[in-house]
């Protein structure tokens, strides 16, 4: 079975990566991670990826004069591997529009909320701000607007009375790397098809 190689970007703690490198270490999962990339050294997630014998690469965005060099920097690692799809796993830097059009369907997020609501940042206090009785999480192919995109998976979690921000961001995350290997391996199966900017599952 060729299975469809990945790279994974992250910028810290690293649990989603985890998951995936869970999910690539079970007999007939379809896919496999060829680099993990971090914008920032000694991160948790590089470490996960060491144990797993992972090839890493620290590429740190303040050693580039620009978003757009730091980006071309990384397709450049990323091609060398080979990889054939590129999964965003809590990573902190805004992309550049080169950088999303040229992954292009080729690239996928997992965000903490259900979108179209609550993108950007500390979307979890935010929903519990709003009064929402139910949240969740969304796969969704990356394009040049933050946290928009063909959307592929989604899971919702309720949100309790007395739910604080880590109780809640908790649920949501178990939620998270369930869904995360679940689009990994739609794609890797070639059973995700996009049309009129949305994604269709076979
Ligand atoms: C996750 O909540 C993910 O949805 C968001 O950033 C967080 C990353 O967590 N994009 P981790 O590094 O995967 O543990």
């Amino acid at each position: 079975m060729a299975r469809l190689k990945l790279a994974v970007l992250i910028s810290g703690r690293g649990s989603n990566l985890q998951a995936l490198i869970d999910s690539c270490a079970k007999p007939n999962f379809p896919a496999k991670i060829v680099i993990v990339i971090s914008n920032a050294a000694e991160v948790q997630g590089l470490e996960r990826a060491r144990q797993s014998s992972i090839p890493c690469r620290v590429i740190a965005h303040q050693d580039y004069g620009s978003r757009e060099d730091f980006n071309s920097e990384m397709t450049k690692v990323i091609e060398a591997a080979g990889v054939e799809l590129i999964c965003l796993a809590g990573f902190m830097r805004l992309l550049s529009d080169e950088f999303v059009d040229h992954w292009s369907n080729r690239m996928i997020n997992i965000h903490p909320s259900l979108l179209p609501a609550f993108t950007g940042l500390d979307v979890q206090a935010r929903a519990i701000a709003a009064g929402e009785k139910v949240s969740g999480c969304t796969v969704h192919f990356v394009r040049r607007k933050m946290d928009e995109g063909p959307i592929i998976i989604q899971a919702t979690v309720p949100i309790h009375a007395n739910d604080d921000v880590d109780a809640l961001a908790a649920r949501i995350l178990d939620e998270e790397h369930r869904i995360y290997s679940e689009a990994v391996r739609l794609i890797a199966e070639g059973r995700v098809h996009i049309l009129d900017e949305q994604a269709f599952i076979d």
